[in-house]
Parts: structure tokens; C-alpha cells; sequence
């Protein structure tokens, strides 16, 4: 699910309650979660946007890897999509929204996720995504607020695609650099999401539109119990962010999450404005953000970076100081 205005417009609307909802849009957990039966429940989410890269084949992977993102996430197996499609048919021809389901479809095959329908409107601004639904074990949900003292926090795709992405139009990012963001931003969250699952971790969320520190205070901050300390030297970031961070090539976006959580960030040393745009920068399709006990923490990491997710990186840890905050160390 996609964080924004509709949080606002939904906020003081009640809904009748209901004990088979595990996870709802009221928690700000990354999927909606209903349970079945006492052993399987529904994942649900949903996510589309405008194209962040040129190549509509590229984009329609990069939606389809966001969308799925926020089911692995909650630890769930997704299993079935449908496509959500805004086209402008009079500005575009139909072979680059052929492509682009051409790459959403190749991402949906590669996750073993079934199309089952979809819906297009006339559009003025191209627009693509998925809505996908997956199963879930209710005692096996993975929720981003119950981190434990102690245990490590793990990051598992570096940050700064919002940057690059910004960078992109003024011709300022080198080619090599392109292919290694996209390269991240087609990357299925799965492979991450099922080591976890194997190894049992507190709680996980995905890195998305609210940035690093964003979601790290989805995970502290909501109920409060623990802090989160992070590391800013040891966080992966994508070569040339640093650049063009300093340079001022920012999405609005990251100045809009930093002025929503900036009051629950502690500095231990004062960082660079530019730094702390680098850990509000919006992301797309990022990583999973995990915390798991210090004594699994080592070997899921080494499992992980095994089998290809090889940005993976301890980047803090959960202390009982500091309740409902993250520190920068
Ligand atoms: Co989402
Ligand atoms: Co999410």
C-alpha cells in the first residue's frame, strides 16, 4: 500500500470493527491482512505511479517488483494480480503499453504470480501498477512494529533511487550507474522475504515513498516500546547519490518525509543537510528493512548476501533508550 493524502482523508472515518482483520490501513502496515480460517489469511495491497524511467519495458517491471514488494514484506506469498493502467491513447501509441504489461508480466511470472484481470482508463499521464492478493499464515505475519530489544537491523537494497531518478531528467547520471538502480528496482523482494521467513525474524517493512528514515519510524515510533539506533556510515547508498545530494537534486518528496518525522530523529552528531535528504529520499521498490535477533543476525545475513542479495548490511540496532525515536550514530 502506498502512504499519502488518502491516510489524511481516511483519518477519523470509522469502520465497523472486525476481529478477522489481522492488519488494516489504520496500523500502517504495508498490506491489508484477513483471516480466513485459523490457518490462512488474504494479503492485499496495492500500488501504481507514473514512470520513473524512460523504457516502458523497464517500468512495467520496476511497478510490478514495488507492488509485491509490500505482500513480501508482511511475509506473505503472493499469488494472483490484476493490472491497473492509465493510458493517454491520443499522446502514445499502444506499443509502449504493450511493452510495459510485456515487463510487468515477465516480473509476475518470475514471482509465480497469476494474472486475473485488470482495468485501463484514458489518462492524460501514463500510469501503471498491480493490486495483487496472496495467503498468509495468521500467526506468521511479519508486522513492522514488533522489534525487540537487541536485535539487529538489516537493510537489504541500498538507498538513493529517488535521487537518481531526479537526476535522470537533467542528463546527469552516468549509464552504468542507471543499470545498477534499475537493476536494484527490478529486483523481487522474494528471495529476501523467504530467507527471513526461514530464520524468523521481529518485524520487517519495506523501504518505499516515505524513505529510509520514514519507514524506520513506522517501526519505532507507532507504539513506542523501543529505539532505534542506525548507523549512517554503515547504510548501502548507490555511487553518485552523495553527488547529486549535495548538488541539491532532491525530490520534493524527501523534504516532505523529513518534515513529518524530523522531530523523532536524535543527531549524536550533527549530520549534513544533504545526508539527512540521502535518508528521507523517497525510494522505489526498495528494500526489506528487518529486524532479527542479534543471534540469528549473522548467519541470515551471510544466507542473504549467498544467494545474491548482495547489498545486504547491518545498519543498527534496537535499544530500550530513546522510546519511540531513532538515534544517529
Ligand atoms: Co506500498
Ligand atoms: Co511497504
Amino acid at each position: 500500500m502506498a502512504p499519502g493524502v488518502l491516510d489524511k482523508a481516511l483519518c477519523g472515518l470509522i469502520q465497523r470493527e472486525n476481529p478477522n482483520l489481522i492488519a488494516g490501513f489504520d496500523k500502517a502496515e504495508d498490506a491489508g491482512i484477513y483471516k480466513l480460517t485459523d490457518d490462512l489469511a488474504i494479503v492485499q495491497t496495492l500500488d501504481f505511479f507514473t514512470p520513473i524511467v524512460d523504457d516502458p519495458y523497464l517500468f512495467g517491471q520496476i511497478a510490478v517488483a514495488n507492488a509485491l514488494s509490500d505482500v513480501y514484506a508482511m511475509g506473505g506469498k503472493p499469488l494472483v494480480a490484476m493490472n491497473i493502467v492509465g493510458f493517454p491513447i491520443k499522446k502514445l501509441d499502444v506499443s509502449v503499453l504493450r511493452e510495459m504489461l510485456k515487463g510487468g508480466m515477465k516480473k509476475m511470472e518470475e514471482a509465480e504470480v497469476t494474472l486475473v484481470g485488470g482495468h485501463s482508463v484514458e489518462d492524460p499521464e501514463l500510469k501503471y501498477g498491480i493490486s495483487v492478493t496472496g495467503v498468509i499464515h495468521p500467526d506468521k505475519v511479519i508486522s513492522n512494529a514488533s522489534a525487540k530489544i537487541g536485535d539487529k537491523v538489516i537493510l537489504t537494497k541500498p538507498i538513493g533511487t529517488g535521487i537518481i531518478n531526479t537526476a535522470l531528467k537533467p542528463e546527469l547520471v552516468a549509464p552504468e550507474i542507471i543499470d545498477k538502480v534499475t537493476e536494484s528496482m527490478i529486483t523481487l523482494n522474494r528471495k529476501a522475504s523467504e530467507i527471513m521467513q526461514e530464520f524468523g525474524v521481529n518485524a520487517c517493512t519495506d523501504v518505499t515513498g516515505f524513505g529510509l528514515l520514514g519507514h524506520a519510524c513506522e517501526m519505532v515510533v507507532e507504539d513506542a516500546r523501543v529505539g532505534m539506533v542506525i548507523y549512517p556510515d554503515k547504510i548501502p547508498i548507490f555511487p553518485e547519490t552523495e553527488n547529486f545530494a549535495k548538488m541539491g537534486i532532491v525530490p520534493a518528496g524527501a523534504y516532505r518525509n523529513k518534515m513529518f518525522r524530523i522531530g523523532f530523529i536524535e543527531q549524536q552528531s550533527k549530520m549534513s543537510d544533504w545526508m539527512m535528504d540521502i535518508l528521507f529520499d523517497p525510494q522505489t521498490s526498495g528494500g526489506l528493512l528487518i529486524c532479527v535477533s542479534p543471534e540469528k543476525a549473522d548467519t541470515m545475513l551471510q544466507e542473504m548476501k549467498k544467494s545474491g542479495i548482495e547489498n545486504t548490511t547491518i545498519i543498527g540496532e534496537i535499544v530500550k533508550e530513546s522510546k519511540g525515536k531513532i538515534i544517529l550514530q
